[in-house]
């Protein structure tokens, strides 16, 4: 009797043990994966690299790289709104960490919580607190981030500024001071391209004037667009506006950046985006070939943005969309694909050798510096606020009137529950 018990016993061991690989070995995963950017073109290397490990990991799933062409997702945006409300949403997409996400597509409740993702992958010890804040609600959490990118970043070519016998200016004054020498010299003093570089420019001419407390204060309610304060940022963003480029309406960012680059123009205030682009697709040297400097009266701020990805409900593919979340939220996606991109993680474990010169300065003064955020790129406001700032902005390039900025401002601001 004894035998036999001990022999069925045997038996299903050898089962078990012999089972056990296959139970333990994940499915392979098949079916197309989507992913919604806009990360195209000279934006594309970075995405690239993750998408070969995404591959290598995963050689049976065809991904399918969705990109509409515009900086800061001008065009994508668009057409995201169109598919989602349309019922066909991408896999997973590109969305700005902070309101772009929570005061649109969360309040929508179009996303699908992200919570057991983060757990099961340690996340929430990882990133920062202060940047799970801005992705997530008492409800959930609804992306992950890929990055860090600083908005208020002011980029030149120390061989031109030398030969033009200019210094890199510090504050707006300074900035005054040297403008017309070069505009004198055929030098665009400043570059600026389409609109939402318009927005950009503002945001950080806004932070300069307003200083980091009252730009908080903007964006919680409690200080006023129509505000002297308000006001004032408007007037100083008329200024700098007087030299900047005039066909600059009909420039891409990149084109506004090889002004810089072929000395057309001295200086460019870009997102650092524009390192990853000068260095990887124009193969210049952080700090020789190229320069860079926090925009005028805004050091020791860091004017901060993250792209994430997201889940939305209804994903196709919803278990190769998670898979590539994963992969984003990596310690090895995340530092495979920053320093292309001219980027630094968000994790706070990233292995700092990887990154250029550029990018070490960067994650040092996000360490160091007031972390504000951005208004172009989706912390601060939905994106009701975004589509209407717009209009001010393309009114106040024509116009050039503060005082009617301000007041569409604080009309907005009211509309899109600030
Ligand atoms: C995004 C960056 C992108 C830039 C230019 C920003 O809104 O956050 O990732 O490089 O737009 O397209």
């Amino acid at each position: 009797m004894k035998t036999t018990v001990a022999k069925i016993l045997m038996a299903l061991v050898a089962v078990l043990v012999l089972a056990a690989p296959q139970a333990v070995q994940a499915k392979e995963l098949t079916g197309d994966l989507e992913i919604f950017s806009w990360w195209a073109g000279d934006e594309g290397p970075a995405l690239q690299a993750l998408i070969d490990i995404y591959k290598k990991q995963n050689p049976k799933v065809d991904v399918i790289n969705a990109t509409v062409t515009g900086g800061s997702g001008v065009n994508a945006k668009a057409v995201l709104k169109t598919r989602m409300l349309g019922g066909e949403p991408p896999d997973s997409f590109q969305v700005h960490s902070g309101q772009e996400l929570i005061g649109t597509w969360v309040k929508a409740d179009r996303m699908e919580d992200l919570t057991p993702l983060f757990n099961e992958q340690g996340w929430m010890d990882v990133f920062p607190k202060g940047l799970i804040k801005l992705i997530g609600t008492d409800k959930g959490i609804w992306s992950v981030p890929v990055n860090v990118h600083r908005s208020n970043v002011l980029w030149y070519i120390p061989a031109n500024l030398k030969k033009w016998g200019v210094e890199v200016p510090k504050t707006w004054d300074e900035f005054f001071a040297i403008a017309p020498k070069l505009k004198a010299a055929g030098v665009t003093p400043l570059a600026l391209a389409q609109n939402w570089t318009a927005n950009h420019l503002w945001e950080s001419v806004a932070l300069a004037s307003l200083g980091a407390d009252n730009w908080d204060a903007l964006w919680a309610g409690k200080l006023k667009f129509d505000s002297p304060e308000g006001v004032k940022a408007w007037e100083l963003f008329g200024k700098v506006l007087e030299y900047t480029n005039s066909d600059a309406t009909s420039l891409s960012w990149q084109q506004a950046t090889d002004m810089v680059i072929d000395g057309r123009a001295a200086f460019n205030i870009m997102g650092d985006w524009a390192a990853g682009y000068m260095t990887t697709t124009k193969k210049l040297v952080p700090g020789q070939g190229y320069g860079w400097e926090a925009s005028p009266d805004t050091e020791g701020e860091f004017l901060f943005l993250a792209d994430s990805f997201g889940l939305p409900k209804g994903s196709p593919h919803r278990d190769n969309a998670l898979t590539w979340l994963k992969l984003l939220g990596s310690k090895e996606g995340s530092d495979t694909f920053n320093p292309l991109k001219g980027s630094i993680s968000a994790r706070t474990d990233s292995d700092l050798s990887k990154y250029n010169d550029y990018l070490q300065s960067a994650a040092a003064d996000f360490g160091k510096d007031r972390v504000v955020g951005s208004l172009a790129h989706g912390v601060a406001a939905n994106e009701t606020f975004m589509g209407g700032f717009a209009s001010v902005m393309e009114m106040f390039l024509k116009t050039r009137n503060p005082m009617a900025a301000g007041k569409a401002c604080a009309q907005l601001a009211k509309k899109s529950g600030i």
